[in-house]
């Protein structure tokens, strides 16, 4: 192991320690943002993601309306947003309103809306042609109910793009198998469209609702 994989395991470690130990408070909501902030678009996270071949993949048009859920510090926010232009408008939605203000900031003139999410809810004020959530759903804890508030927000033919872990997952993971996930998509009324295998250890499934 060299020192910099050495350094971002001690502070997984030390985050996930905070993460357990600090009750849920703005002061929560700041370590978390910091982290985030810190270890979302470091150049070895966004190459391993291939980020603009994930956003390729998502075929937003202009005018499109979409949700990033769990939208961290907003590096798919501002992709997907530079797609729907003009006319369209990105969600970011995430429970941590440090990480909200921070997309807010960081916006510019793209057409991004923030949402404070509840831990079952993800709240969109309106219906979406797509919802996307990247390294996200494991920190749901009732994923198969989360998985229908989403698909209520879609109309036929609205599309929900998953990408989370096959394998090393993150601390504290709520870890689910591919084959829930579908069976929960399908119990909501959508269907597979796409899988995609380029994301290193990690699986990339557009699902459309019928
Ligand atoms: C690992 S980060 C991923 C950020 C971003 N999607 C990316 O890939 O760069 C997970 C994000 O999910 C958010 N989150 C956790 N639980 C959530 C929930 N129940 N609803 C919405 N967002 C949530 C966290 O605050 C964090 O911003």
């Amino acid at each position: 192991m060299n020192s910099i994989t050495t350094h971002a395991a001690g502070m997984a470690v030390l985050v996930a320690a905070l993460f357990a130990l600090v009750p849920v408070s703005g002061c929560t909501d700041w370590i978390k943002a910091v982290f985030y902030i810190d270890h979302m678009e470091t150049e070895n996270r966004t190459s391993r993601m291939h980020v603009e071949r994930i956003v390729d993949a998502l075929s937003l048009e202009p005018g499109e309306i979409a949700a990033d859920i769990g939208a961290g510090s907003g590096l798919f926010t501002r992709k997907m947003a530079e797609r729907v232009r003009p006319g369209g408008t990105v969600y970011a939605v995430d429970i941590n309103r440090k990480l909200l203000a921070h997309i807010g900031k960081t916006s510019g003139d793209l057409p991004i809306r923030t949402v404070l999410a509840g831990e079952d809810d993800p709240k969109l004020p309106a219906k979406v042609d797509l919802i996307f959530l990247c390294d996200t759903l494991h920190y749901i804890d009732k994923p198969a109910y989360y998985v229908g508030r989403m698909a209520s927000h879609l109309g036929p033919g609205g599309r929900i793009a998953v990408i989370d872990f096959i394998r090393n997952w993150p601390p504290m993971s709520n870890r689910f198998t591919v084959d829930e996930l579908k069976a929960w998509m399908k119990s909501a009324g959508l269907e597979v469209a796409r899988e995609f295998d380029f994301v290193e250890d990690e699986f990339f499934i557009m699902f459309v609702k019928k």
